[in-house]
């Protein structure tokens, strides 16, 4: 196919328009004027919920929403229902990840079942083709166990994510402020190891990570869109829909996590796609915790008026990074003029559990191409 006029999103921000050839089977040619061709976004946090939990999503599903959102690439959580901390269950969702349209991959278990109390086979996972460790979606380990964690998933070639929020702190700032330090800590303590900090929320946290990058210690870290572009007001107007672990905090912060995004102390923009059903979503006091992230994140990004280079970075090149992952034949094209209104009845995703329900939004995926294949676009079926 060729894109014409289209311009292209490179590392070093937007070129001028031009025509770009694409391999995408009998596709026409397309006037792409005002368009962004980009490579694939790579989403390094994603909740998939399966197996275990079908009607908030499922690998299918899941995935379909991703390429909705211009996602080519997203690495699901362990915390399934059985959790993903053994190799034959990772080698299974492998497997199945092979039918996908996009390319899905899997993390393992830091501890078996998540609980906090006894390592998982690190070398086992890797070798079934985990690509990181992590027990998001809770902290439960101490630090001494995290500093071995982290010994042997360096030993075995593999990076440790974590949710950094001390559980006996609850989900205050200093939950995760301390969380931070503490495994940074323990990161000092390790060779060969690589610390990743998962949806950082707090302008607390930025100037322990730039301290410890200062030091040369092998840390990386993440925001989230929702960090980025909301505050704690939110719960006011979207109530439970709102509701997400790390909580939305005050602008102070959000403005911090922006400026460090910009100046590289944070490294990548991850979604943390969290899809609930809408009956756990609706109290207040026991509504569970997580948006939707796949089919807003894209426009929330945008809207922040980032420089391009700087959506490359968080978006393209640095995920890819932190996981050692080459980009394939995966590309985007964005309209980053479109307006449209976000109905979450029409997502792709299971989950619409979302607060910008209802909100236009501004930039959106016109097409997503994977290896050839137009995933999402045009003459796709609505699944
Ligand atoms: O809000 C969240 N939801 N935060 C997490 O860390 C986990 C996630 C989930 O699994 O629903
Ligand atoms: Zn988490």
């Amino acid at each position: 196919m060729r894109l014409h006029h289209a311009r292209l999103l490179r590392s070093n921000g937007l070129s001028a328009p031009d025509t770009f050839y694409i391999a995408a089977g009998d596709e026409p040619d397309r006037d792409a004027r005002g368009l962004v061709l980009s490579p694939g976004w790579m989403d390094l946090h994603a909740h998939l919920r399966d197996p275990g939990a079908p009607q908030k999503e499922t690998l299918e599903t899941g995935a379909r929403s991703a390429a909705a959102g211009g996602f080519t690439h997203v690495v699901a959580m362990a915390n399934t229902d059985p959790p993903t901390d053994s190799a034959g269950r990772l080698t299974e969702l492998r497997r199945r990840s092979e039918a996908l349209p996009i390319k899905v991959d899997f993390v393992g278990a830091l501890t078996k079942g998540l609980t906090g109390d006894s390592l998982t086979d690190a070398r086992a996972l890797k070798s079934a083709g985990a690509v990181a460790l992590s027990d998001d979606g809770r902290h439960a380990l101490e630090a001494g166990l995290l500093e071995v964690g982290l010994w042997r998933a360096g030993g075995a070639g593999l990076p440790v994510l974590i949710h950094p929020q001390l559980e006996r702190l609850g989900t205050e700032p200093a939950a995760e402020v301390e969380a931070i330090r503490e495994a940074i800590e323990a990161l000092r303590r390790t060779a060969d190891a690589h610390l990743h900090l998962q949806h950082v929320s707090t302008q607390g946290s930025i100037g322990l990570i730039a301290a410890a990058k200062g030091a040369g210690l092998r840390l990386t870290a993440e925001v989230t869109p929702h960090h980025l572009a909301l505050t704690a007001a939110e719960l006011r107007i979207s109530g439970p829909l709102a509701k997400v672990n790390p909580p939305l905090r005050t602008a102070a912060d959000a403005i911090a996590l922006r400026d460090a995004l910009i100046d590289g102390i944070v490294d990548v923009i991850a979604t943390d796609h969290a899809p609930h059903e809408d009956a756990v979503k609706h109290d207040e006091e026991t509504a569970a915790y997580g948006l939707h992230g796949f089919e807003t994140a894209l426009a929330t990004v945008l809207t922040l008026g980032l420089p391009w280079e700087v959506v490359h970075r968080a978006c393209v090149a640095g995920p890819r990074r932190i996981l050692g992952q080459e980009l394939l034949d995966e590309w985007i094209l964005i309209d980053p003029d479109q307006e449209w209104l976000v109905e979450p009845e029409s997502f792709y995703s299971r989950g619409h559990n979302t607060p910008l329900k209802g909100r236009r939004m501004r930039g959106r995926v016109v097409m997503t191409v994977v290896g050839g294949k137009v995933v999402h676009g045009a003459e796709v079926a609505v699944a």
